[in-house]
């Protein structure tokens, strides 16, 4: 065995018999054992082999990569943890091999994290390198060593990346690291708006891509659960089938005239909410579109009966009205959104999304209006998001 040893380290090819199913490429050194060898004999190698690793190749990810697939082979072709004491150290080995690998693994993808590089590439090499249950411990590690370091809201984005376009394995990487960040986020109570916000996003981005439908149930039932858990109110604000929009303070809903066109001869069109008490119609279905997604996203929003944009006029006491598509100035068109409660609050700078004074009987100005910037404002600039009355 010491001789063994020396030549590993020497890097000199070893050969032992034929070259067999058990074999290891060490820097150039070809190990191989014999077929007939005995499962202690190989156990011995194994044993040899790992000895040499940690101290010349600790960091040498390939290698221990290696070294645990052939163990993994050689556990389920030759020996079973219950048999005995080969079997029992068999297993404690291909343990202790897992934990160096995850270990590598996981902190070379928290250093890319820390250093906001791409993680795409090395996420691909991670689940093409092992199985799928300890890709997830990867990255429950990753994020774990990264997750008091790193603001949650810009991890969201990062973790992302995983996800490389139209790729299935790595779609799943992606959605198994934002399961992992979620579940660390419960499990340490933390309380981000800015965290909950990008992640309801994520989650309706993952929830209506095309390949969700073929990821499989279990994952599937993870991702419904965080959704489950996320604010009502942000999972109807990225709900892709539009939400209408309540004051909490009258329940009267904001919608698009369908006839009343203003100032802009074609392109605008006048918007109110309506005095009828919590009545909705597809007038008022409404989306919100991130537009830039920085720690606070800038949305846009628009109306989708006629996939015209909100906007407001400066010069009509800055009213809420809706305008052709392809043309939104970025600061007329462009809200922060926050939430209180059930209620979603939007804002341009200094100014807040409020329902005003009465136009006529049927019909109230939406305005937006200064000197609301509290949290939450008064019930006028709350709006309730709630689903739509389908059309007649
Ligand atoms: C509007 O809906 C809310 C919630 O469902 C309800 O409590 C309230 O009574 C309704 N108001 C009217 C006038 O229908």
């Amino acid at each position: 065995m010491i001789q063994l040893l020396q030549l590993l380290l020497c890097t000199i090819p070893l050969v032992v018999g034929e070259v067999l199913p058990l074999q290891l490429d060490l820097d150039n050194s070809q190990i191989t054992i014999r077929r007939s060898a005995s499962r202690d004999d190989k156990l011995q190698v194994f044993h040899s082999i790992w000895g040499a690793i940690r101290s010349d190749f600790a960091t040498d990810t390939d290698k221990v990569k290696g070294l645990y697939s052939q163990l993994g082979g050689y556990i389920r072709d030759d020996v079973q943890c219950s048999s005995g004491s080969t079997g029992r150290s068999a297993c404690e080995l291909q343990q202790e091999v897992r934990r160096h690998l995850r270990t590598l693994m996981a902190q070379r993808l928290a250093n890319l994290l820390n250093a906001e590089e791409s993680i795409q590439t090395y996420g691909m090499y991670i689940a093409a390198s092992v199985e799928p249950a300890l890709v997830r411990d990867i990255l429950v590690h990753a994020i774990e060593d990264v997750y008091f370091h790193r603001p949650l809201e810009k991890l969201v984005q990062q973790l992302e990346q995983l996800y490389a376009d139209r790729d299935e394995v790595s779609f799943r990487t992606m959605i198994e690291a934002q399961l992992a960040l979620f579940w660390r986020y419960q499990a340490m109570q933390d309380s981000s708006e800015a965290y909950l916000f990008n992640v309801a996003h994520m989650v309706s981005k993952i929830r209506s891509h095309h390949m969700y439908a073929s990821v499989d149930a279990d994952l599937q039932k993870r991702v419904e659960a965080l959704s489950q858990r996320l604010p009502p109110v942000l999972d109807l604000l990225f709900d892709p089938q539009g939400f209408c929009l309540l004051s909490r303070s009258d329940r009267e809903y904001i919608y698009t005239t369908i006839t009343d066109e203003w100032n802009y001869g074609l392109n605008g069109r006048q918007m109110f909410s309506w005095r009828e008490k919590n009545f909705t119609d597809t007038a008022g279905l409404t989306r919100a579109f991130v537009q830039e997604q920085h720690s606070t996203p800038l949305f846009t929003l628009r109306s989708e009966l006629f996939k015209w944009y909100y906007f407001v006029d400066p010069s009509q006491g800055n009213r809420l009205a809706a305008l052709r598509s392809g043309s939104p100035s970025s600061s007329t068109s462009t809200w922060t959104i926050a939430y209180a409660g059930d209620a979603l609050i939007f804002r341009q700078r200094e100014l807040t999304l409020c329902a005003a004074e009465k136009f006529d009987d049927d019909r109230r100005l939406v305005k937006m209006l200064p000197g609301q910037m509290h949290t939450p404002p008064s019930e006028a600039c709350q709006w309730l998001p709630i689903a739509c009355a389908p059309p007649k």
